[in-house]
């Protein structure tokens, strides 16, 4: 059955490009490419624009007129949500949560340039940032604004979406370049991407799919296996993904947000080889586990290995490497 089309905005410049990690393949022995969403034209790029053409095409198709989203001060979304609303023209408010963030560093500085709104919670508890969100969507509705609020990171079915279209991108890509996407590499935040791809996956081919686990989240495995059903259900899809494949491997290292020694080693490993810039918080991570799985003898010989940078590099500008 073919998929449902579901509306969506162009905000990003895609395809993006897939290219051969050369030295890296050299390096690890197996055949690995990298997928450049790090470089979608909005802002410094990143994985949250393609959720945000779903989300902001439901958003204006309905009338919302100011845009609010929440997360940590160094947010990736918050920003690229700034980034999209302000070419879009909506308003835009972020309520941040400030506990820990010093000086204007990183996206901070982004959003400050576009001259966004920021609020900032001094708290430990994101159910604080999320009360502040609720009392100024209650104050605006009261001057007669229609606010819509994007749940973190934009990970909701809807937003999925976009991974979903992403695989079928790859593998368009692939089959003009002469070879067979056999596995998927992508950080798993809030889940959205993962979902996504892992839909995109099983529709093109049954492509394994590994989320290098980054952030603690609680039910991970049943979020990212809800998300990637509830997006199969929107596009008339059968929801048939099981938990068994939702795949996670986690390389968090200290902490959400905190450099790991591994990550950083291969932020600098991927710039010597290859002079490409990955982000300490997500996609450093990620690779460090990519290269761990590769020592380890995760990868079948011969497979070919598609690794997602999903951006974020502007934290390169905030936290130590
Ligand atoms: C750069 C970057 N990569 C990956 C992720 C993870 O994506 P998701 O939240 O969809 O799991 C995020 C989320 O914030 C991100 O900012």
């Amino acid at each position: 059955m073919a998929a449902k089309k579901i509306e969506k905005l162009h905000l990003g410049f895609y395809p993006t490009p897939m290219v051969r990690l050369d030295g890296i393949s050299k390096e690890t022995g197996v055949n690995c490419y990298i997928k450049r969403d790090d470089l979608c034209g909005i802002a410094f790029g990143g994985n949250k624009v393609r959720k945000l053409e779903y989300l902001l095409a439901h958003a204006k198709a309905e009338g919302y007129d100011t845009v609010l989203t929440s997360g940590g001060a160094q947010s990736n979304h918050a920003t690229l949500t700034a980034a999209c609303c302000r070419k879009l023209g909506l308003d835009v408010i972020l309520v941040l949560k400030q506990r820990g963030e010093t000086g204007k560093k990183g996206n901070l500085v982004l959003d400050d340039i576009m001259n966004v709104e920021v609020v900032f919670v001094d708290t430990d508890d994101y159910s604080d940032v999320y009360a502040e969100a609720d009392r100024i969507i209650e104050k605006l509705k009261a001057k007669g604004k229609k606010p819509y609020m994007i749940p973190v990171g934009g990970s909701v079915p809807l937003g999925a979406l976009g991974y979903y279209d992403a695989v079928g991108e790859m593998a368009v890509q692939a089959k003009e370049m002469g070879f067979t996407i056999n596995h998927i590499i992508c950080a798993s935040g809030s889940g959205g991407t993962h979902g996504g791809v892992l839909l995109g996956a099983k529709v093109n081919g049954g492509i394994k799919v590994t989320g290098v686990v980054v952030s603690v989240e609680v039910e991970f495995q049943q979020e990212i296996c809800r998300l990637a059903n509830e997006a199969a259900e929107l596009i008339g899809l059968k929801p048939d993904i099981a938990l068994e494949e939702v795949v996670l491997k986690e390389y968090i290292g200290p902490g959400y947000a905190i450099p790991s020694a591994e990550g950083s080693a291969a932020i600098r490993l991927m710039a010597e080889r290859e002079g490409i810039f990955l982000d300490p918080v997500y996609t450093g991570k990620t690779f460090a586990g990519f290269l761990d799985l590769c020592k380890k003898g995760y990868f079948t010989p011969g497979e070919n290995v598609v690794f997602i940078h999903t951006g974020g590099t502007p934290a390169l500008f905030a936290l130590p490497v």
